[in-house]
């Protein structure tokens, strides 16, 4: 059985305390729920890849609660790496650094590099603390399952498998970090995430490169599967339009369809996207109809998150 813990200074001292024994802790982060464990014992790591039956060739993120303790687990952070986290730490931007002997081989799938992030949540923020590690974590999903966004997702794909998980109710935002590499003390966009290419650019003074030979994290993503297939339309293409096997579910447009969300912003798109996919997956629908999203700012990720959906 997983337990359920309040997100209270009780919850949060019982959670670091299994996370201490070498045991999994699901806990809320603003963009998605995360599957924590010790992110300096290889064999916690371990268990991590056993339960969201994650290939073990895919590098997981270190949680930090400080600049410390990032610092420990990196070789260097270049300087372009400290200009972008004194902007956007606490927050969703991952960046990949080169790593430090303190970090397990597995953690790194290998690799050479670390991938570092600060989450603004106050129950994740709390949980390193007092944990005193970094927290290695993924999306607290089975692989190639939508990220969670509440502690009822975490336990319908891993209820069982984990120790306990911490209900700090819905994600603010949704969708997962953006990851960047900066090891080339230039930054390399690998992921479109809750930080947008915009937001970037404005603190760099140029357009970041987006990584297009994509071979490092397409290996690694698994695509986004729910059951049901995905149709992206625009409003002068509405196949939807006298379709009875599916349904349109989130639209900026007037509701076509009995059943649909009406959108007034990227960011609610953004934020209702994994529930509305896994709810679909409940209720056995066949095809959604998704309003596709216009590529700047957040749209760039959940555009990104679609069409590999779509794309299955
Ligand atoms: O918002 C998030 O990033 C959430 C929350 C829990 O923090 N975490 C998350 O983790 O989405 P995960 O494992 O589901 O996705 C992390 C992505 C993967 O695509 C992985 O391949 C990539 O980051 N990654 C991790 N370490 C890397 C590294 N050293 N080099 C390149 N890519 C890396
Ligand atoms: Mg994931």
């Amino acid at each position: 059985m997983t337990k359920i813990l309040k997100s209270n200074t009780v919850g949060i001292k019982e959670a670091a305390e299994i996370l201490r024994c070498g045991g999994l802790v699901a806990f809320p982060t603003e963009t998605v729920y995360g599957l924590g464990a010790n992110g300096l014992s290889e064999t916690a790591v371990k268990l991590i890849f056993k339960a969201k039956n994650r290939p073990d060739n895919n590098p997981l993120i270190l949680h930090v609660s400080s600049l410390e303790m990032a610092s420990e687990v990196a070789y260097e952070i270049p300087v372009i790496g400290k200009k972008l986290l004194e902007k956007f730490w606490p927050g969703p931007l991952t960046l990949v650094v080169k790593k430090s002997d303190k970090v397990p081989v597995n953690v790194s799938a290998g690799g050479k590099t670390v991938a570092l992030r600060m989450p603004d949540h106050p129950i994740a923020l709390s949980l390193i603390k007092e944990a005193g590690f970094p927290i290695a974590a993924p999306s607290a999903n089975i692989s190639g399952k939508p990220s969670p966004i509440e502690a009822g997702d975490v336990l319908s794909d891993l209820d069982g498998k984990i120790d306990a998980v911490i209900d700090g109710g819905k994600c603010r935002v949704g969708l997962e970090s953006t990851v960047v590499d900066v090891t080339q003390n230039k930054v390399k966009i690998l992921r479109h995430g809750a930080i947008s290419l915009e937001q970037l650019a404005e603190l760099l003074d140029y357009k970041p490169e987006i990584d297009t030979d994509k071979s490092l994290i397409d290996l690694h993503e698994i695509k986004y599967a729910p059951k049901c297939s995905i149709k992206l339309f625009t409003l002068d293409n509405a196949p939807f339009i006298g379709v009875k096997d599916g349904i349109v579910a989130l639209s900026f447009s007037p509701p076509p369809s009995i059943f649909s969300i009406k959108l007034s912003s990227l960011e609610e798109y953004a934020a209702k996207l994994y529930s509305i996919l896994r709810e679909a997956d409940k209720k056995n629908i066949k095809i959604l109809y998704m309003e596709k999203p216009s590529n700047s700012g957040i749209g760039a990720a959940i555009l990104d998150r679609l069409q590999k959906a779509e794309s299955r």
